[in-house]
């Protein structure tokens, strides 16, 4: 499984740090909603999904997480901590949350608008969902 993490461009003077992100430029696809987690309780894990379509970026702008892929082949553990760090998830991708530090921001890029349609929440049924595209493609 290749992990893709990009490295933005921090805009560094005497004054401090500044991130600035656009569409088709630093994040492959158009941002049409941005979402954020804080005050995650401790030893919560959270997303347990995949999605269809849509495409996120994470970043975990304060603090400190770990997100888990897994593509239903492999699983990988991927660590955010730097606000100029951002994971990208392609659709057809369970992810989970977790080991939120108390001050964690973890901010979403995000390609569609929210959509429950979007989300597989049952892990079979992702393993199904996947095992069927594969049957397209071949
Ligand atoms: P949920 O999907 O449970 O979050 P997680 O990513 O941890 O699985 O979302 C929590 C609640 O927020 C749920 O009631 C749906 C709502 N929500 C929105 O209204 N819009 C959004 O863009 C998102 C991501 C969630």
């Amino acid at each position: 499984m290749q992990v893709i993490k990009y490295v933005f461009q921090p805009h560094g003077d005497k004054r401090g740090q500044l991130v600035a992100l656009e569409e088709f430029v630093d994040i492959p696809f158009k941002i049409k909603r941005v979402y954020y987690m804080y005050n995650t309780i401790e030893g919560v894990t959270r997303g347990h999904h995949a999605h269809k379509s849509l495409e996120q970026i994470l970043i975990c702008i304060h603090g400190s997480c770990k997100v888990r892929l897994d593509n239903g082949e492999e699983k990988k553990v991927v660590p955010l901590e730097k606000p100029y760090e951002g994971l990208y998830i392609s659709n057809n991708m369970w992810r989970e949350m977790f080991e939120f530090s108390p001050d964690a921001v973890l901010m979403v890029l995000a390609s569609e608008v929210y959509d429950e349609n979007d989300y597989i929440r049952d892990y079979d049924e992702f393993l199904k969902f996947i095992s069927k595209d594969k049957k397209i493609v071949k």
